[in-house]
C-alpha cells in the first residue's frame, strides 16, 4: 500500500485577496508541514503581511481556500481558529500595561480551560483548578523563554524586547498545533535577534510555524523552507540555499535593492 502523503498543517489553495482593485494575493498556494518552520519572504508590497491576515483569519479570502489540519477553515474569525490551535504573534503586541507578565500570559491560555481566564475570577473550585494549572504552564513557558523571574512584574515596566518575549509567550501557552509570526524580529538587535532564532528553531518539531520576516539572516538560519511572494504570487517555494539561488528570487530582491540604493554623487566633476 503506498504510504498516504503528509497531511499539511496550514495550506492555502489559490488563495486571492483584492483589496477594491488592487491585487495583493494572487493565486496562492503554500503548504506548513507539521513541525516545520516555513518562512515567508518577498520584497515590500509583496503581500506578506496579506497572506499573514489570512492565515490568521482577518482577511478572507476573496477566491480559494484555507484548510488546517485537513479541515476547510475558509472564511473563519481568528478566534475559531485560535480555539482550534493556531496562536499568533503580532506586531503590534496587544499586551495589558498594567497587568503582570504572567497574567498576560494567562490570558492567552484559555483555549483549554474549561472555563475562560474571565469567569475565573469569579472563582468557582473548577475554574480555580483550572486557574492553578494554567499558571504552573503559564510559568513553564516563561522560564522556557528566560523571563520566568520577571513574571511578577508589570508589562509596562519592561523593555520592548521583553515585551515581545511575554508576546510570543502568550501565544505558546495555549499550546498551539500552528505558531503564525509576524516580523517579530522588527525593532530587535542583533544578539536579541539571535536568541530568538534559538527559541524559535527550539519550538520547530513541538509545533509548526510559519515566520513573515524581513531579516534574512534569522529567515535563512531557522526556517527549513521558504515560500518567496512578489506582487502577491509565489515565485519560488524550496530549502533556504534552493531559494537563495533562484533566478527570480534574485531578480525580486536586486530591482528592489537597486530602488532603494542611494545614488551617489559622482566624485569630483
Ligand atoms: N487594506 C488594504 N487596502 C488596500 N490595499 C491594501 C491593503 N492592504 C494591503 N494592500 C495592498 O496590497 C499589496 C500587498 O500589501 P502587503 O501589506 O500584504 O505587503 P507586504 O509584503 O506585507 O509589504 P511590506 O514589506 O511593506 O510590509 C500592496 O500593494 C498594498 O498596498
Ligand atoms: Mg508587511
Amino acid at each position: 500500500m503506498p504510504v498516504p502523503p503528509t497531511q499539511p498543517v496550514l495550506a492555502m489553495d489559490g488563495v486571492v485577496v483584492r483589496f477594491g482593485g488592487v491585487v495583493a494575493l494572487d493565486g496562492v498556494h503554500l503548504e506548513v508541514d507539521p513541525g516545520e518552520v516555513l518562512g515567508v519572504i518577498g520584497p515590500n508590497g509583496a503581500g506578506k503581511t496579506t497572506l499573514f491576515n489570512v492565515a490568521c483569519g482577518f482577511v478572507p479570502p476573496t477566491e480559494g481556500r484555507l484548510s488546517f489540519e485537513g479541515a476547510d477553515v475558509t472564511g473563519w474569525q481568528p478566534h475559531h481558529l485560535v480555539d482550534h490551535g493556531v496562536a499568533r504573534s503580532l506586531q503590534g503586541l496587544g499586551l495589558f500595561d498594567r497587568l503582570s507578565v504572567v497574567d498576560n500570559v494567562l490570558v492567552g491560555g484559555d483555549r483549554h480551560a474549561k472555563k475562560g481566564f474571565l469567569s475565573s475570577l469569579l472563582a468557582t473550585p473548577a475554574a480555580t483548578r483550572d486557574e492553578a494549572a494554567l499558571r504552573e504552564r503559564a510559568m513553564e513557558v516563561l522560564e522556557r523563554l528566560d523571563i520566568g523571574h520577571r513574571a511578577e512584574e508589570t508589562v509596562g515596566s519592561l523593555p520592548y524586547p521583553l515585551r515581545k518575549r511575554v508576546a510570543l509567550a502568550r501565544a505558546l501557552v495555549s499550546e498551539p498545533r500552528l505558531l503564525l509570526l509576524d516580523e517579530p524580529a522588527a525593532g530587535l538587535s542583533e544578539s536579541e535577534m539571535s536568541e530568538l532564532g534559538d527559541i524559535i528553531s527550539g519550538l520547530a518539531g513541538e509545533m509548526s510555524v510559519m515566520l513573515v520576516e524581513h531579516h534574512m539572516d534569522l529567515v535563512m538560519r531557522v526556517c527549513h523552507r521558504l515560500t518567496v511572494l512578489d506582487f502577491g504570487r509565489v515565485i519560488a517555494t524550496g530549502s533556504p540555499d534552493q531559494v537563495r539561488n533562484d533566478p527570480a528570487v534574485l531578480e525580486a530582491y536586486l530591482g528592489a535593492a537597486v530602488e532603494e540604493t542611494p545614488t551617489k554623487e559622482p566624485n569630483g566633476a
